[in-house]
């Protein structure tokens, strides 16, 4: 059996064993998703989402990209953050970094890397505004971890500074914004920081102000 093979077998099976566990399962999945929370994670194959969480399918919508970035000219980030916001009604966005990130690590170098350069641009700007605690740190391992802490909280900010999540905080008092950290050391998630619905923003310029229907 090839590799691909190898998957559609899997994948078999694993229906086959959730039929058997709930004969309804996927028929009560085919008309509606109803997820509490929307997951905005790091494209890397060693933290998936589902599996970490040990959630099942319809439990977490789910966005993923190069280093977990909020960028507010992303239609694709945009599009999926309006859909889980206006129409699921997710009650959490969860950010979720993780250490070792090589995202990040490429964005801490002066290497260029083609095309990518312009997505590490957004990470190189989180260094500019953190350079100071994060060059008092020891050793490179320290400073990108640091980094990668950095990079999720604001990231959640730059969620708070969308006028989709602002909007929603005054129509609905939700979602709540949480950043964590996976640790691929020994697979466990650290908590960051949470930003309750109505959180002060680190600068009012972001503030919307007309955002009552
Ligand atoms: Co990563």
């Amino acid at each position: 059996m090839n590799a691909l093979e190898e998957l559609l077998s899997a994948n078999k099976k694993w229906a086959g064993k959730m039929v058997e566990s709930d004969p309804l399962f996927f028929e009560n999945l085919v008309n509606v998703q109803s997820p509490d929370f929307l997951w905005i994670g790091c494209s890397d194959s060693r933290v998936p989402p589902n599996q970490i969480t040990q959630t099942t399918p319809g439990q977490i919508f789910i966005h993923r990209n190069i280093a977990n970035m909020v960028v507010h000219t992303d239609l694709n980030l945009l599009s999926v953050l309006q859909y889980a916001v206006e129409i699921l009604k997710v009650k959490h966005i969860i950010v979720c970094g993780h250490y070792g990130c090589g995202g990040v690590k490429a964005a801490m170098t002066n290497h260029s890397y083609g095309l990518i350069n312009k997505w590490l641009r957004n990470i190189k700007d989180v260094y500019r505004y953190h350079q100071d605690e994060i060059e008092m740190l020891g050793t490179e391992d320290e400073k990108l971890n640091r980094l990668i802490e950095l990079n999720v909280s604001e990231q959640v900010l730059n969620l708070a500074k969308t006028s989709i999540v602002q909007k929603s905080w005054v129509q609905n008092n939700g979602p709540h914004l949480h950043g964590w950290v996976y640790d691929l050391h020994d697979g466990v998630i650290r908590p960051l920081l949470h930003l309750p619905p109505g959180s002060k923003l680190d600068h009012p310029i972001f503030e919307y102000d007309n955002l009552e229907d």
